[in-house]
């Protein structure tokens, strides 16, 4: 099989190829990069030179070099997009051409010179918006509240309209907050062991109530790479641990199995429009494709802390002072 993996050099993307390249021995796999904020050399240092795996720098929004690559796979899964929320208060720009310029335009190469390539688009549950009880399903009405979150349902409107009026294969998968190995150190989770681990502060948005479900990044992995194989076309679905925390649970775990006092913790101005409780009903992956998660939050996070307190020579060249700023919507990229 051979797939074209956008966004491969990101969190989950990378987290993606690995998985896959170990998982399967008959599979080749094409990262296709633009190297943009979030994406990392070092996240597949280990397989860069296994046979199987090949890299091009390209932007997905490039549509010459998209329906090259496309030509002879059997898969695309797009993982590429800007990813941080906070990011697309302060600039929104780039979350349009990425997010929907870019799925437009491997929508239109893959229409042109591989119609009966699948697509699979990885979407997020923020297109949503929030609830305060109660969990989205698939069929639910979208209702983005940030620029981030509106740019991802735009891609999956398209992705729909594609898959129902050229009949491309596509299906599109909508995960809750991932967190694992090789995270951009801004998010929650990595700034909170990376800054703990300096015994700085931690800042928490507002008074850290908000409500995510957190999945273990391998668990969304397992997911993606079922609904490629397995998934029915023209359908989405939901992928969520069922593990709903508040982000002040979230800090206050880690710092338990860090042996760190809850006094790090600061309360920091909260950013515009955040949403109050994200919760997605997963059954139809359940039942339909038989998929469940094998982490708990707590195995998880263990896994977790112990990878980014082994793994400095990863993180320490990307943790400068913006980075780990307390509230970067406010600071201007
Ligand atoms: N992180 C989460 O918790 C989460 C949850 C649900 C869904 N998602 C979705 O999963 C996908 C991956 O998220 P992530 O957290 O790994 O993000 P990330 O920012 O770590 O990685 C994104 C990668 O995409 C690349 N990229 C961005 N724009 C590109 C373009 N125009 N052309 C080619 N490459 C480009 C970047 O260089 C980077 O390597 C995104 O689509 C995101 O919306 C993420």
């Amino acid at each position: 099989m051979r797939v074209l993996v956008t966004g491969g050099l990101g969190f989950i993307g990378s987290n993606f190829v690995r998985y896959i390249l170990q998982e399967y021995s008959d599979v080749e796999i094409i990262n296709v990069d633009a190297l943009k904020y979030g994406s990392n050399f070092s996240n597949l240092k280990d397989i860069e030179d296994d046979g199987r795996y090949s890299f091009v720098k390209g932007d997905i929004s490039d549509y010459r070099l998209i329906s090259e690559l496309v030509k002879d796979v059997d898969a695309v899964v797009n993982f590429a997009a800007e990813s941080h929320v906070d990011r697309s208060i302060s600039s929104p720009y780039p979350f349009l051409q990425s997010n929907v310029v870019g799925v437009f335009t491997i929508l239109e190469a893959l229409r042109k010179h591989n119609p009966d390539a699948r697509l699979v688009q990885i979407g997020t549950d923020e297109v949503y918006g929030d609830i305060l009880k109660g969990s989205f399903r698939e069929e639910d009405r979208l209702k983005p509240s940030s620029p981030y979150s509106a740019s991802k349902a735009a891609a999956d409107m398209f992705v729909l309209a594609y898959a129902r009026t050229y009949g491309i294969d596509a299906v599109i998968t909508r995960c809750t907050n991932n967190y694992g190995p090789y995270q951009f150190p801004e998010k929650l989770i990595p700034k909170t062991i990376i800054r703990a681990s300096m015994n700085l502060k931690v800042p928490i948005y507002g008074t850290g109530q908000n409500v995510r479900d957190w999945i273990y990044v391998l668990d969304h992995c397992r997911a993606v790479d079922l609904v490629m194989r397995e998934g029915e076309k023209g359908e989405i679905y939901n992928i969520s641990s069922g593990e709903e925390k508040t982000n002040l649970e979230v800090v206050t775990e880690i710092f338990k199995i860090m042996g760190k006092s809850d006094e790090l913790i600061e309360f920091v101005e909260d950013r515009p429009g955040h949403d109050i409780r994200y919760s997605l009903d997963s059954s139809k992956i359940r039942e339909e494709l038989g998929w469940k998660p094998e982490h708990s939050f707590k195995e998880g996070i263990e896994k977790t802390v112990r990878w980014y307190l082994e793994n400095e020579w990863w993180w320490k060249p990307l943790a400068d002072e913006k980075v780990l700023h307390a509230t970067p919507w406010k600071l201007s990229w």
